[in-house]
């Protein structure tokens, strides 16, 4: 063997093994961060694992890619804004079909008034429509005894493995090495990361991100609570039709919090009307059936027009976090220097976050308000029974604002 060929073996070997920056975690958003990083100058080597790049075992392989912009909180508004922003620019990424919320009660109308009003005033474009122009827009989603319904033209829906796939071949080819193997712990030397070990050996780093989804919890033993809570959730594809000659708006119902799509060869519906139900995934979020969620569909399915004749081809329980505020965990670790965590992070908001994470492991300037909303050690001091009993009462509360008894 030559010295010149020993040579190029020894470096290809430390390649393997030595990283400035390890992400854990090939889902939307640690794939988000290994792209925004890698479009970075500073030539640091980012390596990104996951068990399997080749197929998402993670809440982003099942996610039916609804994406909301407007949100009562301000931080998640902007974060989303500038998500859509960046799926935008990924082929097929994503349809700028609009939303709608339908309201079917007087107490329904009125909380879509108000969210008109803050949406506005975040400069979002939105409309109230009659429910005759909701029927015209989706009339497969959308029935004739509904009241008013808002319509918010620059929302859309996702596809988040496209997405996915997209990052991370962009960071490959800007050389981030992306690597298969579970990871088993985070090695520590004094109060500084320095490295993961995971089954296909010990990779050295001096800054560690845990993008892992519901895992966030598992690969955590510094002393902090994270209450990253992996919960049930039912959603269901219906059975396959012709592709549609018009585009419809994704639908919401937040009276009745049920939600349904175009997925352009059939329709999808999911629903949170039903007891939170807390999960511990093994190397999947795809959950076992529930029983409790056929009546879940079939109440939903009720919202639907019995023209659509949509019945379930397919029901699935997948799995995604809740926390006690609702908003993600994003940011630095401080008792642990060099980890940083980006967790409970919805695809609506996963480029954002990635975008924003970049910034704080470049050492630039973040904004402090967003920095202090998403500060992973938010929940320090608290107990994690309250907290996970908090961030469950949060489940029933997505896509409404309607307080249930
Ligand atoms: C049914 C359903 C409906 C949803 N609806 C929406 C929606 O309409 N709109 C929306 O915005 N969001 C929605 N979500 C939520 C959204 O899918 C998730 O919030 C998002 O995909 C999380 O991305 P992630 O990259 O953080 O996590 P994941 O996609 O779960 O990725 C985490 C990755 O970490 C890897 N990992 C974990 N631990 C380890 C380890 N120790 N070693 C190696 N690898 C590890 C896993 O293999 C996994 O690939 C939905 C989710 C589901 C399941
Ligand atoms: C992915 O999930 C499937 C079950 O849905 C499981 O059999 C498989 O082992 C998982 N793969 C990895 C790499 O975790
Ligand atoms: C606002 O975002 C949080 C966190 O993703 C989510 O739980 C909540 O449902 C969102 N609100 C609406 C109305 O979409």
């Amino acid at each position: 063997m030559s010295p010149n060929c020993l040579q190029k073996t020894m470096s290809d070997m430390a390649s393997q093994h030595t990283s400035h920056i390890v992400i854990i975690g090939g889902g939307i958003v640690g794939s988000a961060l290994a792209y925004f990083l890698s479009t970075s100058e500073d030539g640091k080597k980012v390596t990104a694992i996951d068990r399997s790049f080749s197929r998402l075992n993670g809440s982003t392989g099942y996610a039916p890619g609804f994406v909301g912009q407007f949100n009562e909180s301000e931080v998640l508004t902007r974060l989303a804004i500038d998500s859509v922003e960046e799926y935008s620019k990924v082929p097929e990424g994503f349809d700028h079909v609009g939303g709608l919320e339908i309201a079917t009660s007087n107490a329904g109308v009125e909380n879509l008034k108000m969210r008109l009003a803050s949406a506005k005033e975040r400069g979002l474009e939105a409309e109230m429509i009659s429910s005759q122009q909701a029927m015209q827009m989706a009339p497969d989603l959308v029935k004739d005894d509904n009241i008013l319904a808002l319509h918010f033209p620059g929302d859309g829906t996702a596809n988040p493995s496209t997405i996915t796939a997209f990052f991370q071949s962009e960071a490959r080819a800007r050389g981030v090495h992306f690597l298969e193997g579970d990871v088993t712990g985070i090695r520590r030397v004094d109060d500084r990361v320095n490295g993961v070990m995971t089954s296909a050996g010990f990779v050295q780093a001096e800054t560690v991100v845990l993008a892992t989804g519901i895992w966030a919890k598992n690969l955590c033993d510094f002393d902090l609570p994270v209450p990253v809570i992996p919960v049930a959730h039912p959603y269901m594809y219906g059975e396959h039709h012709k592709p549609k000659t018009y585009k419809s708006p994704f639908v919401r119902f937040p009276e009745h919090h049920v939600y349904a799509r175009d997925h352009g060869q059939f329709f999808g519906l999911g629903s949170y009307d039903h007891k939170p139900l807390a999960e511990n995934p093994e190397d999947t979020a795809l959950g076992n059936w529930k029983e409790d969620f056929d009546a879940t569909l079939d109440r939903a399915l009720q919202l639907i027009p019995a023209n659509t004749n949509l019945v379930p081809r397919e029901k699935f329980n997948g799995i995604f976090s809740v926390t006690p505020d609702n908003m993600p965990l994003v940011g630095e670790i401080p008792n642990v220097k060099g980890l940083y965590m980006a967790a409970a992070v919805w695809v609506t908001h996963a480029a954002g976050c990635a975008k924003f994470l970049t910034r704080m492991l470049k050492g630039e300037r973040v904004d402090v308000t967003m920095q202090k909303a998403l500060d992973p050690t938010r929940f320090q001091g608290r107990d994690m029974k309250s907290l996970e009993r908090v961030s469950l009462h949060c489940y029933n509360s997505i896509y409404s604002t309607h307080e249930r008894s």
